[in-house]
């Protein structure tokens, strides 16, 4: 089968970090399929030879594991091509579809690594164009729209040039393998389906801390914050895939149906649940890994009174029979402890403890990053003597070292899709629709609060009120247990 792949925005961060790295690993793995071409268009004049020692360049930055050799390089770089392209000029449209139909490749993935607010544009004149072919994918990069009534514009525009099932929307969290093993863990196994409910399960916790701050994203970011950033798209998807019902099949719309329902049965907010359930928080400055870093404030590109989120954990239930009471805790923040990502399940203590003294229950734990894997916390004795206290003890499972040549990276595995047309792990409209319908009373809600969000120290593990949040419900958060 043979592909062209074409990036707008091909000088940009995104494509220089994330995805050419990517790119290469598949190619290094053998994995992208043969006759390929990757197509970077950007605005600046270049030669095809002067983009690749760009990327060459750039890839000085890629963690040295994943970088490659000059030789590895100059096998890959022949892939790559260079476009100009101003993408408000419809000629330079025709120009790029001329370009394509000269090889007719079987499939064609036009990947939208611009800022979002060009989406619409260039979707428009790719139609005008006639670049919406059958065999022609657009797939396009998050933030997708600001809230609920940009996210619909940008969807309306993106249906009247592309079918549904044409439009890869990227949540690159879907990617992660630890997902694709939660799948697995979920529906592969006859396991824990029977406990995954509310009969067996107390809450369930979902944590993706981050211990960088902005960066250089200030000016991004300060005009999104962590509800948007992180909320409304990666937390929502983890918890539509833990709480979803088993689909009839492993195809990309069972899924998606699944998943919807998950995100049309959470317990709305109202301006009251969002005071009592919502903690938002901005961080301080503080220590992370032993470095002092600066607080968000001092950040560049940051204003000085910026009512930013940087942090927030919040309370939800999916209101359904399932499910119905369960706590599901989300939790999210920069220059927090450190890079941590993971579910926790926190199952029911046993009904009539006979073991005196035993107070812990039964914890799965879903480690995403940094490290991959599987913790199921059990209790032992450790054979101390009769009438003895149990003790907490688990059983690990590392998918690195389970599967050590096997591993593909998020977008490394979301390109292959794309390209193939795997839609199973791309976000559906409906679904991303839903997700920003969810967020948007909170959004409201602080908007109208003057209450600046709570402080914390670079380094904690952010706000109190954010172990007060689940206190109340008698938890605490995995590292406070
Ligand atoms: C991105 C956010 O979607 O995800 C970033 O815009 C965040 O702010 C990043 O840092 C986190 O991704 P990962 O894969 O490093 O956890």
């Amino acid at each position: 089968m043979s592909f062209d792949l074409v990036f707008f925005g091909g000088t940009g961060d995104l494509t220089w970090r994330k995805l050419m790295p990517a790119l290469f690993q598949a190619f290094r793995h053998g994995k992208l399929p043969p006759e390929g071409r990757i197509l970077a268009v950007a605005r600046d004049e270049r030669s095809d030879a002067e983009y690749r020692a760009f990327i060459h360049e750039r890839f000085a930055e890629v963690e040295p594991s994943k970088r490659p050799s000059d030789e590895e390089f100059a096998r890959f770089a022949e892939l790559l091509h260079y476009r100009r392209m101003d993408l408000s000029q419809p000629a330079h449209y025709a120009g790029l579809k001329d370009w394509l139909d000269a090889r007719g490749a079987d499939q064609v993935v036009l990947y939208l690594a611009t800022s979002p607010y060009l989406f619409p544009v260039i979707c428009e004149q790719l139609g005008a164009a006639g670049l919406n072919g059958p065999n022609v994918r657009v797939v396009l990069e998050k933030p997708l729209g600001h809230d609920l009534a940009s996210a619909q514009q940008i969807n309306r525009v993106v249906r009247s040039v592309f079918t549904e099932s044409q439009a890869l929307r990227i949540d690159h969290y879907l990617g992660k393998p630890a997902v694709q093993n939660l799948m697995a863990l979920r529906f592969g196994n006859a396991l824990f389906e029977p406990l995954w409910r509310r009969e067996s399960i107390a809450n369930i916790q979902i944590t993706i801390a981050e211990g960088l701050g902005v960066g250089t994203r200030g000016d991004y970011y300060d005009t999104t914050g962590a509800l948007r950033d992180m909320v409304q798209n990666h937390a929502l998807q983890l918890l539509t895939m833990l709480a979803m019902e088993p689909p009839s099949t492993n195809d990309a719309d069972a899924i998606r149906d699944e998943k919807l329902k998950v995100l049309r049965s959470l317990r709305p907010f109202t301006p009251e649940t969002v005071a009592r359930d919502v903690v938002r928080g901005q961080y301080r400055a503080g220590t992370v890994g032993g470095q002092a870093v600066p607080g968000y404030l001092d950040e560049v590109k940051v204003p000085p009174d910026s009512r930013c989120e940087t942090f927030v954990a919040l309370r939800t239930e999916v209101q359904n029979w399932r499910w119905a009471g369960v706590p599901f805790y989300l939790r999210t923040g920069k220059r927090l402890a450190g890079r941590d990502a993971q579910i926790v399940i926190n199952f029911r203590a046993v009904p009539h403890p006979i073991f005196p003294g035993t107070t812990h229950a039964n914890r799965l734990v879903i480690k995403l990053q940094p490290e991959d894997g599987l913790e199921l916390h059990l209790l032992a004795a450790k054979g101390g003597g009769t009438n003895e206290r149990l003790s907490p003890v688990s059983l690990d499972l590392d998918f690195d070292k389970a599967f050590p040549s096997e591993r593909v990276g998020a977008y490394e595995r979301l390109l292959l899709d794309a390209i193939a047309g795997r839609l199973n792990l791309f976000v559906r409209s409906d679904e991303q629709e839903q997700a920003w319908r969810w967020v948007m009373p909170i959004l409201e809600a602080w908007t109208n609060d003057p209450t600046p969000p709570r402080p914390y120290a670079a380094g904690s593990w952010g706000p109190p009120a954010a172990s007060a949040l689940v206190a109340r419900d008698g938890c605490a958060w995995a590292e406070e247990q």
